[in-house]
């Protein structure tokens, strides 16, 4: 059934591939984002991919007139949330950056929502809400730890929020998505991961130091207690995620309360096993130096994505191969991102 889909952060990396699946599965998309992490350019990207073109509003989820705005114009059926700021280590710096956009932002959100009666939501949560993991696989039942900034920790109080509101009204039908390690690209190579300045995440590190923008990779720390002694994660590949948000919207759909799902592959790598694969998949060596270990990091962390697999009847589909494959394709092609 075709419905009307919010999605806030739709020009952002998640959000423009999502709207992408949206669109192809003959949805209405209406996209809201100020733009402060992405470009307009992401989404007629996605119009020439599928040749359909979501509604964009240029705008801020703090601003509560806007928001009402845009429920009152379009019959909006539920709303994908993914904007927010998520940069760890400026989270450090600019702790009340992080608390307003994604905390307050996301509660101004919530206010529009229940006013226009729209209890339908698929928000972005990150494994980060684990903590320093207890065991591995890390399934949803593990309890939620510590996150080490206050990134990690906004994402953290609004799950919680979450829960509060889902009490106080049955009639919310909540998703909360936690995902592993995104990366990855479209396989047309039209849209992909644009971050500002220098990457702070390994595979657009990587491949920009394939791409010659960077001299070499830092590896922060081999001497975790792991395979190789370097960090273990779960990358899992966007457009896999983009999926698990379609079938994450149809189960709410039918279900009210809130449900949480692990969105990874439920294998990890290590940091040097990711730039071996990646200089198979281009054919470049990658040039690296062992560095200490990064402050906040914990040593390895993987899904168990087994309740995804059975209540939402999804699991990853892409290979490790297909990510660096992906990656390379999208940075070959826009080595200077969306601004050409
Ligand atoms: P992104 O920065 O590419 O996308 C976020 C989008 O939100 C951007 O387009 C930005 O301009 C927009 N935005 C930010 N603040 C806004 C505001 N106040 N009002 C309106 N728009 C605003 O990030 P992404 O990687 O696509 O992540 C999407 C979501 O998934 C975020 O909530 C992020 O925290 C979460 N997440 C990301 C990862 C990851 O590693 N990429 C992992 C786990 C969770
Ligand atoms: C992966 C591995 C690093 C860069 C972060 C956030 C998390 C989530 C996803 C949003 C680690 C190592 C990295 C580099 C390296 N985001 N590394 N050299 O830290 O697992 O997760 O992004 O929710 O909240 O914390 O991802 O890609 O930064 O690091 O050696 O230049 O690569 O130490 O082992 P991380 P990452």
């Amino acid at each position: 059934m075709k419905h009307s889909i919010l999605v806030t952060g739709g020009a952002g990396y998640i959000g423009s591939h999502t709207t992408l699946a949206l669109l192809e599965a003959g949805h209405e998309v209406i996209v809201l984002d100020n733009l402060a992490n992405s470009s307009l350019e992401s989404l007629r990207r996605v119009e020439r991919i599928c040749g359909k073109a979501a509604t964009f509003v240029e705008g801020d989820i703090r601003d509560r007139a806007l928001l009402d705005s845009i429920f009152a114009r379009y019959s909006i059926d539920a709303v994908l949330h993914f904007a927010g700021l998520k940069a760890v280590g400026e989270s450090v710096q600019q702790p009340l950056a992080y608390y307003e956009n994604n905390v307050s932002g996301s509660v101004v959100l919530f206010q529009a929502m229940a006013a226009a009666s729209v209890f339908n939501l698929v928000f972005s949560s990150s494994a980060t809400v684990y903590g320093e993991p207890k065991q591995m696989p890390i399934s949803e039942d593990c309890p939620t730890g510590t996150p080490t900034n206050p990134y990690g920790r906004s994402k953290l109080m609004i799950e919680e929020i979450l829960r509060d509101l889902s009490l106080s009204e049955p009639r919310w039908s909540i998703a909360v998505l936690r995902y592993f390690n995104p990366v990855g690209a479209h396989s047309s190579g039209l849209i992909g991961e644009d971050p500002n300045g220098i990457p702070n995440n390994l595979l657009p590190y990587i491949s920009q130091v394939a791409v010659g923008k960077l001299q070499k990779l830092s590896v922060y720390g081999d001497d975790y207690p792991t395979v190789d002694g370097t960090g273990v994660r779960d990358y899992i590949h966007v457009v896999d995620l983009a999926d698990g948000h379609l079938k994450a919207l149809a189960a709410i759909a039918t279900e009210q309360g809130v449900h949480v799902w692990n969105l990874g592959t439920g294998q990890g790598y290590s940091v040097l096993q990711m730039v071996s694969a990646f200089e198979q998949a281009a054919g470049v060596t990658v040039p690296y130096a062992i560095v200490p270990r990064r402050g906040g990091d914990i040593a390895e962390c993987w899904a168990d994505p087994k309740k995804a697999a059975h209540e939402l009847g999804w699991q990853a589909k892409h290979s490790l191969d297909d990510m660096m494959h992906d990656t390379w394709r999208w940075q070959q092609s826009n080595p200077n991102g969306f601004s050409q």
